[in-house]
């Protein structure tokens, strides 16, 4: 894995200055609302401690991926709550990106204390290809620059990587305690290590699965992905969700796991049905023996107690991705009994990636939990190994 180096917060001088900061603001909207807003309260102690200190805030998010301006991913509901949250006004003003003419006299007539939140960074066609002339424009609007946006630190964007290289910068609070403990969980994990993962594809998860099975004692999969695996060991999936190209990558998991000793559990039996709007005809069938015309949709009985089993005596335990297709009840069961399970364990416990974090919310479990984080891709690249280019680019102390 790769070391970072960084300034903490406390190491940038930001008394009466302009402070520009990255945040992770990409939150569910529903009718124009926020659905969850864990991410914005995730960026609150950084931008207090920020503010506490003299600073004089300017924020940039990117909110969906969006082609150039679109109403529906204007940022001014995220405005409304970040206010709402902080007790304090946050000026926003709707334009056609965070580099018009417009947005730049708005944000350049800051008063001192305030606290700006530009349009959405990727109205701009440059903030996704790291266009230099955007992140110098982004620059401007600050004296120095905070990164807070571990959720986004996966990206090499003009408004995480560019503007790092213009400024005399520093990691957030929240992109600092993303960086230890999920670094902690890749260098030295208090074993046994158990890992849960969920999700429709397999080749979302590939790279982390490598990377974690020369570190875990166990690996739990479920959700759709887990059928892949068990047709490539010659089970009959029915019409469950097959990545068919995915087939061999999944038997080299499997002899993997075995090569490194790591007991790899796949759900023994799943609930099924024609289909996830009909839960009229939900049965419950051996995962490898699903008939025709059957998809599984979420994981079984066996399945979720021999999970929670397997679970009981883990000492760390990470998890990403829901069990079932959580969004269509009944079948997110599994979903929530693993974030039940996960919760009550006697282990240090990290969950990581929308749905699971979303489940984890929705059972009003987020206290029992040590770390939810605010990165889904970002959080399973971190955990590949992979190295995060929004860190990267933070300057050495
Ligand atoms: C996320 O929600 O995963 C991050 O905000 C990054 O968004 P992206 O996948 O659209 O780059
Ligand atoms: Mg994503």
């Amino acid at each position: 894995m790769r070391n970072y180096h960084y300034r903490t917060l406390d190491e940038l001088e930001v008394t009466g200055k302009k402070v520009l900061v990255r945040v992770d603001f990409n939150v569910p909207l529903e009718n124009g609302e926020v659905t969850d807003d864990t991410r914005i309260r995730a960026a609150l102690p950084t931008l207090r401690r920020l503010l506490a200190n003299g600073a004089t805030l300017v924020l940039m998010s990117h909110l969906g991926r969006p082609q150039g301006p679109e109403a529906r991913y204007r940022l001014a509901p995220v405005a409304e709550r970040l206010s709402a949250l902080l007790g304090q006004a946050v000026r926003y003003q709707a334009t056609d990106g965070p580099a018009s003419s417009a947005m730049q006299e708005f944000a350049l007539a800051a008063p001192p204390g305030s606290v700006t939140l530009l349009e959405n960074t990727r109205f701009d066609a440059r903030e996704t290809k790291n266009d230099p002339e955007l992140a110098r424009i982004l620059a401007g609007y600050g004296e120095v620059f905070v990164n807070d946006a571990f959720g986004a630190a996966h990206r090499a964007h003009a408004s995480t990587e560019g503007v790092a290289h213009l400024l005399p910068n520093a990691a957030g609070l929240l992109l600092e305690r993303e960086i230890t403990v999920l670094g902690e969980l890749l260098r030295r994990p208090a074993k046994p290590f158990k890992v849960i993962l969920g999700g429709a594809k397999v080749s979302d998860k590939i790279g982390v699965l490598r990377n974690l099975l020369e570190i875990v004692d166990e690996v739990f999969i479920g959700g759709a992905m887990a059928y892949t695996f068990i047709k490539a060991r010659g089970g009959e999936v029915g019409a469950s969700l097959v990545e068919n190209d995915s087939l061999e990558l999944a038997t080299g998991l499997l002899e993997q796991a075995s090569s490194s000793m790591v007991s790899l559990h796949l759900p023994e039996d799943s609930r099924c049905a024609t289909s996830p709007q009909h839960p009229d005809d939900l049965m419950v069938f051996p995962s490898n023996r699903i008939p025709a015309g059957f998809r599984g949709l979420d994981a079984g009985p066996k399945a979720i107690a021999a999970f929670q089993a397997g679970l009981a005596d883990a000492h760390t335990v990470f998890w990403n991705g829901p069990l079932g297709m959580f969004e269509f009840p009944p079948f997110d069961a599994g979903t929530r009994a693993i974030a039940q399970t996960v919760a009550a364990l006697d282990a240090f416990t990290v969950v990581g990636g929308g749905d699971s974090v979303a489940a984890v919310n929705a059972s009003g479990l987020q206290d029992q939990i040590d770390h939810l984080s605010t990165g889904g891709g970002a959080s399973l690249e971190f955990l590949e190994g992979k190295t995060l280019p929004g860190i990267a680019a933070l300057s050495r102390p």
